[in-house]
């Protein structure tokens, strides 16, 4: 059991590198107190991340996560029931993304297959999964980190602003934005909030603060922002640093 019963536990999906948002996530929550659940596609490769944090005194631990499998996460599901009986946040962090520049026109559909079944499906399926261990909770959270590449309207990176992050990626992100609001709809009064949150442009990879890119920390504190809010907070928006951004 949870050696602090009230504090929540949260889990954060996509946690396969030590330079991205999901790692800096675990790290912030935990910070917080909270026992944080790293995941990652396999076991092998969130057991060193863990190790990492947990070597700076945080209370951290590994599982395996493919978010486009479904009977590996019901094993998940079951060792976090056996272990903590209950899921107070949910982060679904994983993403991929396709070719940079790809056009809607000539995208390769296995690649936009690929990319809808890990960053919609995924967040679709993880939802469903952890919807039991999260009704268990005296106030859960669920956050989707999206992205304003999904955005009809976001000023900077929105769907028809130019961005070449890729078709199959900004059509994913929308379509996450608008699971979110539909789980959100369903899923009010229940006391579980549930929210699409933008880091930002984010320096994950080497280059990237040279473009512009803010540090990992303050991407991921907008995040945070929306997985402990309080029982009044939102539900059902989309935001950046705490701010609502357009869909
Ligand atoms: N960085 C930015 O500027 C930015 C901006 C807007 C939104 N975002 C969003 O922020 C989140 C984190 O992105 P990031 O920049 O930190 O990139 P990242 O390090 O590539 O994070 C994505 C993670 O998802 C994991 N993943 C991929 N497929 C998976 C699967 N089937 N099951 C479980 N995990 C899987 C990857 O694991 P592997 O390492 O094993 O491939 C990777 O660790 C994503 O949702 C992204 O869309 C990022």
């Amino acid at each position: 059991m949870n050696s602090q019963e009230n504090m929540p536990i949260a889990l954060v999906t996509g946690v396969g590198r030590a330079e991205g948002i999901g790692f800096e996530l675990c790290r912030q929550l935990a910070a917080r107190g909270m026992t944080v659940l790293l995941t990652a596609r396999t076991h092998a490769r969130a057991q060193p991340l863990a190790d990492m944090l947990i070597a700076e005194g945080l209370d951290v631990r590994p599982f395996a996560l493919d978010v486009t499998a479904d009977e590996p996460i019901q094993h998940t599901v079951a060792a976090v029931a056996a272990e903590f009986g209950r899921l107070d946040i949910l982060v679904n962090n994983a993403a991929a993304t396709g070719p940079f520049g790809e056009k809607p026109s000539d995208a390769d559909l296995q690649t936009v297959a690929h990319v809808m079944a890990v960053n919609l499906y995924g967040v679709w399926r993880t939802c469903q999964a952890f919807l039991p261990l999260l009704r268990k909770s005296r106030s859960a959270r669920i956050v989707n980190v999206s992205s304003g590449v999904g955005s009809h309207d976001d000023p900077l990176f929105g769907l028809t602003r130019g961005n070449k992050m890729g078709s199959s990626y900004g059509v994913s992100k929308a379509a996450v934005n608008a699971f979110t609001a539909t789980l959100a709809e369903e899923l009010k009064g229940s006391g579980i909030l549930v929210n699409a949150v933008c880091p930002g442009f984010t320096a994950t990879f080497p280059g990237a603060e040279a473009m512009g890119a803010r540090p990992v920390s303050e991407g991921a504190a907008g995040i945070v922002w929306a997985a402990t809010l309080p029982d009044d907070g939102p539900t059902g928006g989309f935001f950046r640093d705490g701010q609502k951004l357009p869909w």
